[in-house]
This record gives C-alpha cells, sequence and structure tokens, in this order.
C-alpha cells in the first residue's frame, strides 16, 4: 500500500520493506557462498547505501571494492557508451565477486562490468540488483538476485538520485514527472 512521506513524495518501498527483503537476499548470498569468502563490487554511486545495508546482511567474510562508470545522459548510455571511470583496487582474480547495483535497466552497465570483470577470471560472478525493470532491458543480463522488481517508474532515495539530489531519503519514492522538485 502506498502512503504518503518524505516531503509529499509518493513511497513505493518504506524503509521496512526495503529492510526485509535485504536481510533475505542476504542470506540468500550467504547460503550460495558456502561458507567462502566474498568480494562486493559497488558501482558508484547509486549502490552504495544498498552495498551497506547487504554487506550486513552476509554472513561471510567480505571486502569491498567500488567501481564507477561514466554518467553520460540515459540517452547516450542507450548507444552503449559506457565508460570507466573508477576501476577496482585490487585484482578479482580467483575471487567470489558480487556486483552490487541500485538498479538494473537498459542493462548496458551490468553487461559492460560482467565482461570486464570476466577477463580477469574470477571464481565466480555475480549480480544482485535490489531493482529491475525488466521492460527496459536493451542488453539480455540477468540479475542472481534481485530485490524487487518494478514497471518502468522514475525512483528516487535509498541511493537513487535525480540530479544528485534524495540519495539520502531512507525509503524508496517515486518521482512525479510533471513535479521534480
Ligand atoms: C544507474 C544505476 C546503474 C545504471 C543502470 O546509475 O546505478 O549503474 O544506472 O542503468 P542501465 O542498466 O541502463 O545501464 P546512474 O547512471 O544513474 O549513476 P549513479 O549510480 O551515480 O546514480
Amino acid at each position: 500500500m502506498l502512503t504518503v512521506t518524505n516531503r509529499d513524495l509518493e513511497v513505493l518501498y518504506t524503509r521496512e520493506q526495503i529492510g526485509t527483503r535485504v536481510a533475505e537476499m542476504g542470506l540468500q548470498i550467504t547460503q550460495d557462498l558456502k561458507g567462502e569468502k566474498l568480494v562486493m563490487v559497488g558501482v558508484l554511486k547509486g549502490a552504495a547505501i544498498f552495498l551497506a545495508d547487504l554487506a550486513r546482511a552476509v554472513d561471510a567474510e567480505a571486502t569491498f571494492d567500488f567501481v564507477a562508470v561514466s554518467s553520460y545522459g540515459k540517452g547516450q548510455r542507450s548507444s552503449g557508451a559506457v565508460k570507466l571511470i573508477k576501476d577496482l583496487d585490487q585484482s578479482i582474480e580467483g575471487k567470489n565477486v558480487l556486483i552490487v547495483e541500485d538498479i538494473l535497466d537498459t542493462g548496458l552497465t551490468l553487461s559492460y562490468l560482467r565482461k570486464l570483470f570476466l577477463q580477469q577470471h574470477p571464481r565466480s560472478l555475480r549480480i544482485a540488483t535490489l531493482l529491475d525493470k525488466p521492460s527496459r532491458r536493451i542488453e539480455k543480463i540477468d540479475a542472481d538476485y534481485v530485490g524487487f522488481s518494478i514497471p518502468n517508474l522514475f525512483v528516487i532515495g535509498y541511493g537513487m538520485d535525480y540530479a544528485e539530489r534524495y540519495r539520502n531519503l531512507p525509503d524508496i519514492c517515486l518521482m512525479s514527472p510533471e513535479h521534480p522538485e
């Protein structure tokens, strides 16, 4: 059920719903690891808050790394132009890697990162995304762990922005196209 908080923004998922789902995802990831170590790779900036919560829901020895990709407009991104602007700090060769994303949209970002990371021959490579918009997909790619599958809505909060704002909202909210302020 939708409620209205956060300066009249409509809430899509409350912090409680997010917390419950992130805990479930962490449990699944823990079970799949079977006691092995994990490298969690966050894709800046949107995934920062999700990674922070998901990491604490995973009961395994884990390290963090972060990458950043070009922030071209979505129009340009749709042309396939994804560029790495911050690489991994450490080699992932032979490691169990989990890419952590806030949202899987066209799939261009994750397809690019998956291909790039596989060149380093990790022991395993999995993807966790909090949100998935399957209807928007251009590249064929699926996440191994999906928090919520949603239609093509403009979402903000819990790490996700509109013009760099709203990342610190604790809930995932809908940005009305008519009232972006
Ligand atoms: C968002 C999101 C993903 C990407 C997904 O990042 O965090 O990285 O878009 O889109 P795709 O599947 O169409 O490639 P954004 O460019 O908004 O940058 P941000 O994480 O810094 O907000």
